[in-house]
């Protein structure tokens, strides 16, 4: 399989669009929420947080973002941790908005962005403490050279964090290749993308010479994330609309289906690895 530009087909879309069901941080990924009042607004910065508590992060880091989407995780560690941070997505509308946003927030200096495929990219070795990669690595074919890229540019004892959608075992996936209808969420939406289950990411990072540091099942955050933005789809359908007839009933559906089927087709996990030796 090819790593091609149409990955990014729906990333690429306008940013209002997405502004108008995610969180004002317009992040793309599970929330973690703490009580049944948080907004996602709120679970979405209680998520970062827990990214940076998992990174182990004290504030001035480099840090490499995979897959950065609108910058939701570099402008938050620039701002709160003060890191020096670099973002990674293929499509460049992304990068126009996080170049206006970083600037709007003074903190320009410290937010960096290539576009690319993170598989082709030339990245000094060993040159940051912690790499993420939310809802990302699933638009990546070959998850070994992604775990050894990330390994190549960390320094020793530096930290990856990965959290991904995954198949809830070996069977589920099968059972999900062979059934009819399921193209839909995976090539009309977003272009390719390939959910595994954890144990082909465990076995990745293990075969890339990373010690597994922590395992989080965070299935139930991100059926209620998603409930949100389904909330916020509806709310603001007309909107969504007038960028193209018929995308907000599309978005539902898609994200309708993704809900269906938490615990029992898939599982969002996040894995904590280190670049131990
Ligand atoms: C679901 S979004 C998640 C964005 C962000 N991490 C967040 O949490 O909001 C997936 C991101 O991965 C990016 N992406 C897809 N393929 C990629 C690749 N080969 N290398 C780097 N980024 C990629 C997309 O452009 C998009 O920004």
């Amino acid at each position: 399989m090819t790593v091609t530009a149409d990955t990014n087909q729906h990333y690429d879309l306008d940013p209002d669009i997405f502004g108008q069901f995610l969180d004002p941080l317009r992040k793309y990924s599970s929330a973690l929420y703490t009580s049944d009042t948080d907004t996602l607004e709120q679970a979405q910065r209680t998520k970062l947080r827990f990214v940076a508590d998992r990174l182990g992060l004290r504030g001035g880091e480099r840090l490499l973002d995979v897959g950065c989407g609108w910058g939701s995780l570099i402008l938050f560690m620039a701002e709160e941790f003060g890191c020096d941070t670099l973002g990674i997505s293929p499509a460049p509308r992304q990068h126009e908005y996080i170049a206006e946003q970083a600037a709007a927030r003074g903190v320009a200096e410290r937010v960096h962005t290539r576009v690319g495929h993170f598989e082709q990219l030339d990245l000094p070795h060993r040159s940051v403490d912690a790499v993420t990669l939310l809802g990302s690595i699933v638009h990546m074919p070959d998850l070994g050279e992604v775990f050894r890229r990330a390994r190549a540019v960390l320094r020793r004892g530096g930290t990856l964090y990965v959290s991904e959608s995954c198949f809830r075992n070996a069977s589920a996936r099968t059972a999900f290749d062979s059934r009819g209808g399921t193209e839909f969420v995976r090539e009309d939406i977003f272009g390719w993308g390939d959910l595994r289950p954890l144990s082909d990411l465990v076995t990745a990072a293990e075969d890339a010479g990373f010690s597994i540091i922590a395992v989080d099942d965070l299935t139930d955050h991100y059926r209620r994330t998603i409930d949100d933005w389904i909330a916020n789809v509806y709310a603001s359908a007309d909107r969504i609309d007038a960028h193209g007839p018929g995308l907000a009933a599309k978005l539902r559906h898609y994200l309708e289906i993704a809900n269906a089927g938490w615990g029992y087709t898939t599982k969002h996990y996040a894995l904590t690895c280190r670049n131990a030796r």
